[in-house]
């Protein structure tokens, strides 16, 4: 068999952490009186808190000092780590070890790719870290997705060429970085949103062996 690298992305693919960023900017724009959609959701999947921030304040028409901003963004990061701290390892999404243990049982290369500066504590929480090869998070990158910075890196942790890597990803920004780094991209949830990815599915429960094994040998 060869060795492939499989990159994952975190929030929304692994565990669905989506849903408590998105309550948390929610609560957070509500205080500043204002609300968005699901639908503007979508546009922060993927994307830096800072960047995140920025877009939600301008949905509001709002704009804040500096100082303000810093503070709007450690409100958010408290509020989302309370949600964090309960986590356990029931909120893994079905049939992510399943595929996990899989790549590992073959020797495929396994990274994160993500943009969190949480993730280790996720993975932690979850009991999942030590089925990463390598981690490369929002701490260590300087361009948000869709630049590819954060996928190129996983690559190079696991020492991989970027043309033999799969992406797994839940966000627009991410299938869109996944490709501009020359990667398969893999989109895990609804067709409408996921459109640019190379293979779209609803979950992990849908990616046969079959499919694995035809993605490392191609
Ligand atoms: C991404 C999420 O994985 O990480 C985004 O999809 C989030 O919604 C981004 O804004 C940054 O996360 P964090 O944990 O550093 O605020
Ligand atoms: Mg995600």
């Amino acid at each position: 068999m060869k060795r492939k690298g499989f990159i994952f992305d975190l929030d929304g693919v692994i565990v669905d952490t989506a849903k408590y960023h998105f309550l948390a900017w929610k609560n957070l724009a509500n205080s500043l009186g204002f609300d968005f959609t699901e639908i503007q959701n979508e546009q922060l999947k993927g994307v830096s808190r800072v960047e995140s921030l920025k877009k939600i304040l301008a949905w509001g028409e709002t704009s804040v000092s500096e100082e303000k901003f810093q503070e709007l963004m450690t409100l958010k990061n408290t509020e989302y780590l309370e949600f964090i701290n309960k986590m356990d390892d029931s909120e893994i999404l079905p049939d992510v070890p399943r595929v996990l243990d899989y790549l590992k049982d073959n020797n495929q290369g396994v990274s994160l790719g993500s943009a969190s500066k949480n993730a280790r504590i996720i993975l932690e929480k979850v009991n999942i870290l030590s089925k990463f090869e390598a981690i490369v998070d929002g701490n260590d990158v300087s361009k948000a997705k869709p630049d590819p910075e954060v996928f190129l890196n996983a690559a190079t942790a696991i020492n991989v060429k970027p043309e033999d890597c799969i992406v797994f990803e839940d966000s627009v920004a991410g299938v869109q970085a996944a490709n501009a780094a020359h990667m398969i991209s893999i989109g895990i949830g609804s067709q409408d949103v996921l459109h640019e990815a190379d293979y779209i599915f609803n979950d992990f429960t849908e990616i046969s062996t079959e499919f694995i094994n035809k993605l490392i040998n191609n």
